[in-house]
């Protein structure tokens, strides 16, 4: 089927394209290459430059398309996503998280395509009691990122239900590591995420990791978090999409690994394979102590599973982060 995929040339819209193609689907990308980069589009996808916020761009496109045949489905991954810089910056947060989404659901609408999945975020659960998520707990964000999310969420649910949209919605958790092509990896310029962060200081590109906090309650006193492979992510994308088209059925689900690890573990994972120095150093604000997925559901409804683990994440990256390193 032909898929548009709008934030294709970014970190995670680059890995599905990959997924895509490798299951046999047509993929058109676009993207403002804002933070994606034009050389992560695969050569085999069609690609057109465009923003989220240019509804009459996104019809053009859809419409050209339809020469060849229709768009089945579009996934949305043009997004802002820096917690922080949603914090200092909320205004931008809404005018591209939740404007961009109402200009490109109203592009879909205006051109016929009947399909959407949609990257949110385990930041809609906000600060868990238990640390677990399942999709039908309360949602409560602490920052404006997860609030945008959670707004898209709610407008694509009502869009649908008005204009026969059927949607699959994924709550994205730690989403780390780089293709096995090495040809596409998370490579933007402003890293905030442990992961690279890690790699980094292996890399020698950074001093020392700082580990923000070790006061939590957790057993050794580091935030927990889910971290789940971007390959796993992008393929739970192929079938979210093809069940949508195939089952006409709405989805919501969580995509973590469903296992927990604490900084100070991914630390002494990443020790085993590398060296780099570390401290602690005080908390970051606006950290929740423990998320992690619960994924029973992405496992029933897709018959999805998570293939690669911590190890595959942290070597990958590196390797990854390598390869940028040598040119
Ligand atoms: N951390 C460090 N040192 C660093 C960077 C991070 O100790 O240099 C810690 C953080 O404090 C946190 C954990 O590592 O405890 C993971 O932090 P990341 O920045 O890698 O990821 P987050 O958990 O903050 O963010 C992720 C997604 C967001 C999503 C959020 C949900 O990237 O998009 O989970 O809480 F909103």
């Amino acid at each position: 089927m032909k898929v548009f995929v709008a934030g294709g040339a970014g970190y995670i819209g680059s890995h599905t394209v990959y997924e895509l193609l490798r299951a046999g689907h047509e993929v058109v990308v676009y993207d403002n290459l804002s933070t994606g980069r034009r050389e992560a589009v695969h050569p085999d996808a069609r690609f057109y430059e465009g923003d989220i916020l240019d509804r009459a761009r996104i019809v053009e496109v859809l419409e050209a398309e339809r020469e060849t045949g229709a768009v089945a489905v579009a996934l949305h991954f043009a997004a802002k996503l820096i917690v922080p810089e949603s914090v200092t910056h909320p205004l931008a947060y809404y005018h591209n998280n939740v404007e961009g989404v109402r200009q490109m659901l109203a592009g879909l609408v205006e051109a016929g395509v009947k399909h959407v999945v949609f990257s949110s975020t385990a930041a809609v659960y906000g600060e868990p009691q238990h640390g677990e998520c399942r999709e039908g707990d309360y949602t409560l964000p602490i920052n404006p990122y997860g609030e945008t999310k959670l707004a898209a969420e709610r407008m694509i649910r009502w869009v649908g239900a008005a204009h026969g949209l059927t949607s699959c919605v994924f709550r994205y958790f730690n989403v780390a590591g780089a293709d096995a092509s090495l040809e596409i990896g998370l490579d933007k310029d402003q890293l905030t995420h442990l992961v690279p962060l890690i790699m980094q200081t292996a890399l020698g590109q950074r001093d020392t990791l700082s580990i923000f906090g070790n006061d939590y309650d957790t057993p050794d006193g580091t935030c927990i978090r889910d971290y789940i492979h971007v390959t796993d992510l992008a393929r739970a994308h192929v079938l979210g999409a093809e069940h949508i088209v195939n089952r006409q059925e709405d989805l919501l689900l969580n995509l973590g690994s469903g296992k927990g690890y604490s900084v100070k573990e991914v630390v002494d994972a990443a020790e085993e394979l590398f060296s780099f120095a570390y401290e602690y150093t005080e908390r970051r604000p606006g950290d929740p102590a423990k998320l992690i997925a619960n994924i029973q559901k992405a496992r029933e409804q897709l018959g999805w599973r998570p293939e690669l683990g911590l190890r595959d994440i942290l070597q990958s990256d590196y390797a990854y982060r390598k390869k940028l390193l040598c040119g």
